[in-house]
């Protein structure tokens, strides 16, 4: 208990309303910075950019576009596959059961699971936990459309955000982490924040994780590479993200979008292409970088799994598999796997 007030004195807490607040932490981050970040990873033999950067609101607006696209199969499978097994999560969890997500979510799908739960019990408790602002407008839309729903934001890592929530109450936990976002993890990365998370849960706490499959390497590449070319502005709004937060000068038209899928490493990497041998300055950092014709600045993994991986890398962690429920065409997987 005492350990629990320690923690919780390491937040603080914002009262939007008798439904809705969150938790923020008091200590100024040890984090990198942005610019920080960016400096360094272009500044390695083989530049990079983390993904994460991608959402700014023009990347957010981007990706929302994105789930959208007829060759972006991963959303909309993987909300069709939660409309089919909606009803038979009521076998897994109890009529005191939280629901935790990692990343503020599509609402679409918190939708899903909160229409189950609410039906459940007589108080739901929704802990969406995100290092950007918890999104008010979608809680107080969720707030208007379940009575019995209370929102409890929790603005930190997920990793911290659910060490947080550990010991918060003796409710029992269903933590979502869906959209295939873990396939953005190298494997190892991956592991080990599998390992973070089922070392903060609980014994009954439950984790429902979407992945996407190995499939046929033309439908993998084009939900990559849109007919719209939707995809490829996304991966270049990072550029113009840089441009106006760090005060850069890359002209946007002399990169392209280039992304494959790597059978042996079953994934899709994302890259942008320097068009030209060209120099670029970052203002903020006060360095100016050089691009060789054809060079590559990695901006993302995207991991796609066969079903025996799922299973062995759960269990690895040292979860029980309770389910798993895929598509018809075996596209895209949802799997329940619980701490006992
Ligand atoms: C949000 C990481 C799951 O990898 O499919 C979509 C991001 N990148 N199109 C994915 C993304 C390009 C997406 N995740």
């Amino acid at each position: 208990m005492s350990n629990f007030l320690n923690k919780k004195n390491n937040y603080k807490k914002y009262v939007v309303d008798s439904k809705l607040r969150y938790f923020k932490p008091h200590a100024t981050k040890v984090e990198k910075s942005f610019a920080e970040e960016i400096t360094s990873s272009l500044t390695q033999n083989s530049k990079f950019i983390n993904p994460k950067f991608f959402y700014d609101k023009k990347g957010s607006d981007l990706f929302e576009l994105i789930c959208l696209l007829p060759e972006y199969y991963l959303t909309r499978t993987e909300i069709s596959i939660l409309k089919n097994f909606q009803s038979s999560i009521s076998l897994y969890v109890d009529m005191n059961t939280n629901l935790v997500e990692l990343g503020s979510g599509s609402s679409v799908k918190t939708r899903l699971i909160l229409d189950i739960l609410t039906k459940l019990q007589p108080k739901t408790e929704y802990f969406p936990i995100d290092i950007s602002e918890i999104l008010t407008e979608s809680s107080e839309q969720l707030l208007n459309d379940y009575d019995t729903l209370h929102i409890t934001g929790i603005v930190d890592s997920y990793e911290r955000g659910l060490e947080f929530l550990k010991n918060y109450d003796d409710k029992k936990n269903l933590i979502l982490f869906l959209g295939s976002s873990f396939g953005n993890f190298t494997p190892d990365i991956g592991k080990l924040f599998l390992d973070n998370i089922f070392s903060t849960m609980k014994s009954g706490d439950l984790f429902l994780i979407g992945l996407d499959l190995v499939k046929d390497n033309n439908i993998l590449e084009s939900a990559y590479d849109d007919s719209q070319g939707i995809t490829s502005k996304f991966n270049l709004n990072v550029l113009s993200r840089i441009n106006d937060e760090l005060d850069a000068d890359f002209n946007i038209d002399n990169f392209s979008h280039y992304s494959l899928y790597n059978e042996t490493e079953q994934r899709i990497e994302m890259n942008l292409r320097s068009l030209v041998s060209q120099s670029v300055i970052i203002g903020k950092s006060n360095m100016s970088l050089n691009f060789n014709q054809d060079e590559l600045i990695h901006t993302e993994y995207s991991h796609k799994y066969h079903i025996s991986q799922i299973e062995k890398l759960l269990i690895d962690v040292g979860f029980e598999i309770k389910n798993m429920w895929l598509d018809d065409k075996k596209y895209f997987s949802l799997t329940l796997v619980s701490k006992n």
